[in-house]
């Protein structure tokens, strides 16, 4: 069995602060350690320019993502980590996809329409300051995640629409084109911890109130100090309940160092000391990873190397992919065309046929589609494509007849007349299309 593929993409357009670090950056690298699973990370270089128009800010941000990631323990030799745009066969499949992606599928997009809102209610045209490249972002993702056939995409809440776009998208694909793109599912991390920032506000660029992560340790401890507390004084008990200093601690001690701490606030410890208690034991897991990240800050050019060598090996699938892709929506050559003739490929489509494939559930499926590729039977999950295959062969033998005694397969309604002849016809024929 192929091993899982994990893939994530990082936009490239500020600096990692720490709320990066506890909610994506240190459990994506745990994450990619086991093996079994095989992870694609990419630096989304091309995203970033969606938001930023700064060249230099986007380059800077790429080197400190890169480094970041590199510091606290990602490893290229076991994980596939690239940067985007050295990737030309990504912009490729956006084009490809966005000729299969429904205007309205877009205009439903959350970054999309609220930049819209905000314009209505500013009472401002509509459109005002919103570029096809926003209006475009979740196609380019749906390239990001559908060239490698990634099957689980770890991502942020907010992040799931753009999932679920890449998935419908990669549907109308394959139902034109057939089955090249396995599904992809988002997988939010259920308890990560949304770190609050310097005012107590969750901890974001857009409320100007982070940590940058690697900030040398006495900017450090300035920052720390300056997390805002209420106004109990030293010696009065104070709430673990809503503390900022209490949640970014709880982040990295132990459950013992927390409770510690929590009976600490119990006692009356000070403002003063809470948060020195915190730069310390943030400073304990940080310093190490900051001199890595420092002397890599140094070293632009072996960064770069390694982001080539991740795109080549990136590329090594991509580009055979692709080159499959391009084939499918006809981008070929013309001395190979194969004119349609009987018994072609172009008289092999025009039937019925059943198609397999496997879902990013792990599991093998199989539809059957009319001559003109409409859905006329799914089947639920098999655990290996031959149990799939079998059911099949026993639709094959039997006919409709068949259909009553496999419960694991839903005729779609209102086509029984028309399921009932595709069978037939197939009964006769034996056509049945497979997919890898
Ligand atoms: N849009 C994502 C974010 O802002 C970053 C991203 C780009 C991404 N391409 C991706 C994430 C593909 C997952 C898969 O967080």
């Amino acid at each position: 069995m192929q091993n899982l593929r994990v893939l994530t993409g990082i936009t490239t357009s500020g600096t990692p602060h720490l709320g990066n670090y506890v909610g994506a950056i240190r459990p994506s690298v745990r994450a990619s350690r086991p093996a079994g699973v095989q992870s694609f990370y990419f630096l989304a270089d091309y995203h970033a320019l969606v938001k930023v128009g700064d060249p230099v800010r986007v380059q800077r941000s790429t080197l400190e993502i890169a480094a970041t990631w590199l510091a606290c323990g990602l490893d290229p030799q076991h994980v596939t980590f690239y940067r985007q745009s050295d990737i030309a066969e990504i912009p490729e499949l956006t084009w490809l996809l966005s000729c299969v992606t429904g205007k309205g599928l877009l205009n439903r997009a959350h970054a999309y329409k609220a930049a819209l809102d905000k314009n209505n209610a500013a009472g401002d045209d509509p459109d005002q300051g919103v570029s096809v490249g926003l209006f475009m972002y979740p196609v380019l993702m749906a390239a990001d995640i559908l060239l490698f056939n990634a099957q689980q995409v770890p991502v942020g809440r907010d992040q799931v629409q753009h999932i679920e776009m890449a998935r419908d998208i990669a549907v109308s694909f394959n139902h034109l084109y057939g089955e090249h793109f396995l599904l992809p599912a988002a997988a939010v991390e259920a308890h990560v911890a949304t770190l609050p920032g310097l005012d107590g506000r969750k901890m974001s660029k857009s409320y100007d109130n982070t940590i940058p992560l690697f900030a040398p340790r006495e900017q450090l401890r300035k920052l720390i100090l300056s997390i805002v507390t209420d106004s109990r004084a030293p010696g009065e008990p104070k709430d673990t309940e809503g503390s900022a200093p209490f949640q970014i601690y709880q982040a990295f001690a132990s459950a013992p160092e927390s409770a510690a701490l929590a009976q600490a606030y119990a006692d009356g410890i000070s403002w003063g000391e809470v948060k020195q208690a915190l730069f310390e034991r943030i400073e304990r897991e940080l310093a190490p990873l900051r001199e890595v990240y420092d002397e890599l800050m140094q070293e632009p050019a072996h960064i770069e190397r390694v982001l080539r060598d991740g795109a080549e090996k990136a590329r090594a699938s991509a580009t055979p992919f692709c080159a499959r892709l391009r084939q499918a929506v006809g981008l070929r050559a013309l001395e190979r065309a194969a004119p349609a003739a009987p018994g072609g490929k172009a008289a092999r489509l025009a039937r019925p046929a059943f198609k397999q494939y496997r879902q990013s559930d792990g599991l093998f499926y199989f539809k059957l589609l009319d001559a003109q590729g409409r859905l006329l039977l799914q089947s639920a999950g098999f655990a290996t494509p031959q149990a799939a295959a079998a059911a099949i062969a026993h639709l094959q033998g039997r006919g409709s007849a068949a259909l009553a005694e496999m419960p694991a397969l839903q005729p779609q309604p209102g086509q029984s007349q028309a399921l009932a002849s595709a069978l037939q016809e197939l009964s006769k024929a034996g056509g049945h299309k497979r997919f890898a």
